[in-house]
């Protein structure tokens, strides 16, 4: 799937504040600092839409994409770090909470890990948490260039285990990376498995007969 225009659309710091509107959303959460912002930005091909930081705790709203004008990507505020003062945290689980068990558009979540750790229990609390909630989700190992294939599998695969002594299955399975593009295309075509098939356009013929030419 390719992805023609993508625009900042709005940004909510509550629940109440999203924007009203039909279009199909995908949502990207996961610990600060993971990589949420620069897989956006990676997915859409526009370094700036999105804004990252090396620092933890930047996106501190939910931000909304709008994407080929008729779907939404959306970028949320990331979980665990320890600086963010509790009030924000709060925010966090309030708002963000409420986006995923309440927002109707919300298509797919993606839950993005750092695929350099071995399971973090900030990750599994979470993925716990989607479970309870009946929310389904899909992993993303993110930063892969900045690891083997070999230690990538290792911790992808000491994640999986975590997660199945608990019975949680998430949808699927992604790595990328946002440096190199690695992953874009799975995570696309996956994304534009839940959207409408654009309508086949139509072909006008045209008749050049009346205007007398042969
Ligand atoms: P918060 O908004 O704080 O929750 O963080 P975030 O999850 O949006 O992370 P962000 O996209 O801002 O990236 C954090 C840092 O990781 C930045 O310095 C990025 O350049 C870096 N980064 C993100 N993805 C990758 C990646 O795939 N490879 C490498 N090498 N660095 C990455
Ligand atoms: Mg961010």
């Amino acid at each position: 799937m390719k992805i023609e225009t993508a625009k900042f659309a709005t940004s909510a710091l509550e629940f109440d504040e999203c924007p009203a509107s039909s279009r199909p959303e995908f949502a990207f959460v996961g610990r600060s600092n993971v990589g949420k912002s620069s897989l956006i930005n990676m997915l859409t091909g526009k370094k700036e839409l999105a804004m990252t930081s090396s620092k933890p705790g930047k996106t501190r709203r939910i931000n909304f994409f709008n994407i080929d004008e008729s779907w939404r990507l959306v970028d949320l505020p990331g979980y665990g770090y320890a600086k963010v003062a509790k009030s924000d945290k709060v925010a966090f689980n309030v708002h963000v909470s409420a986006y995923l068990n309440e927002r109707e558009q919300l298509k797919h979540t993606f839950v993005l890990v750092d695929s350099q750790l071995e399971p973090q229990e900030g990750d599994l609390a979470f993925a716990h948490w989607m479970q309870e909630c009946q929310l389904p989700f899909s992993v993303i190992f993110t930063k892969t260039d900045k690891i083997s294939g070999n230690k990538l599998s290792a911790n992808a695969q000491l994640f999986v285990n975590e997660l199945e002594a608990y019975e949680i299955k998430p949808v699927e399975l992604f790595s990328c990376s946002s440096k190199t593009k690695f992953g874009r295309g799975e995570i696309l075509n996956f994304i534009g498995t839940f959207l409408p098939k654009k309508a086949a356009k139509k072909k006008t013929k045209v008749q050049l007969g009346w205007m007398g030419k042969k």
